[in-house]
């Protein structure tokens, strides 16, 4: 695997790369990766001549400055994973790298990043936007692959990424997760052992929730019902859970207007927030 630190180096690899007819593959990441992050990479290799996984922890996403000091960083752990798992290109860059100077261009994906992750993280958004950007003008990826995990982001990635005229397409890879049922993350790592046995709880209450709605049950009753279970854990504390579109992700009122509804959850496990969804057809 070869690793770049600098975008010109990376920029000249993957001309060679593009004229001798390959395709390429971008996954994003801040690295401490674990097999959710994996399985993106193994996507890509199969679906892609050329994989570049990007390792950046992007400060001005972070709305939460003890968030970014505490992130895990695992650099030599990663290295090794990708590749095991056959990626192609590391691309770990500075801060310095990408934010050469500090960014005037504000992102606004309106309506969508006013619910849920960008209610309770304002600004978060805003600079997931501007990195990914970033990362899609250097790599110029024929294919970006992202998780369901982070399901606010998937749509406004595929959004943002229509409406600039990126020239790529934005694939969405499910959630992978422990054998409990817990959404796999870098933070999991943080949880201390109580607060991980109570962790599964928030896919249990996402289960209870589509349950629910496939017997008819109206999203006010089902989530009342979800926060009431989620209550029943002590170590657990809810910051939302919303029975959405799946593609607006606006909240729903009547479950036969939508498509596809996106139940998703947030919260803190002990003092680790964490986050997780389902997709259902209704
Ligand atoms: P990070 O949290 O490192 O996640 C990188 C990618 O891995 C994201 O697309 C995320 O959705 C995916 N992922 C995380 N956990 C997953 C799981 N359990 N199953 C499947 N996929 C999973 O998301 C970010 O980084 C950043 O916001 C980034 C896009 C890199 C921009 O800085």
């Amino acid at each position: 695997m070869l690793v770049f630190e600098r975008k010109a180096d990376l920029t000249v690899y993957l001309l060679q790369q593009r004229k001798a007819g390959n395709t390429i593959g971008l996954v994003p990441t801040m690295g401490a990766l674990h097999r959710g992050h994996l399985s993106l990479i193994e996507t890509s290799v199969r679906e892609a001549d050329i994989t570049v996984c990007s390792i950046f922890v992007n400060p001005i996403q972070f709305t939460n400055k003890k968030d970014l000091e505490k992130y895990p960083r695992t650099p030599e752990k990663d290295q090794k994973l990708l590749e095991d798992a056959g990626c192609h290109v590391l691309f770990c860059p500075s801060v310095e790298e990408m934010y050469p100077n500090p960014p005037y261009t504000q992102f606004s994906f309106g309506a969508l990043e006013e619910v849920m992750e960008g209610y309770y993280r304002p600004g978060h958004f805003r600079g997931v936007g501007l990195i990914v950007s970033k990362l899609f003008n250097i790599v110029q990826p024929d294919l970006a692959f992202f998780g369901q995990k982070d399901l606010q982001q998937c749509r406004i990635i595929e959004h943002m990424a229509a409406d600039l005229l990126f020239n790529l397409k934005v694939v969405v890879i499910p959630t992978v997760r422990e054998e409990d049922g817990l959404a796999m993350s870098s933070r999991n790592v943080r949880l201390e052992p109580e607060a991980r046995k109570e962790a599964t709880a928030l896919y249990k209450a996402l289960c209870l929730g589509r349950d629910m709605l496939l017997k008819g049950e109206e999203p006010s009753v089902v989530g009342r019902e979800v926060e009431a279970f989620v209550r029943t854990f002590p170590g657990l504390q809810l910051e939302y859970f919303s029975i959405a579109d799946g593609g607006t992700l606006q909240p729903v009122k009547v479950v036969s207007d939508h498509k596809q509804l996106a139940l998703c959850i947030a919260g803190y496990a002990g003092d680790v927030r964490l986050i997780d969804n389902l997709l259902t057809e209704v």
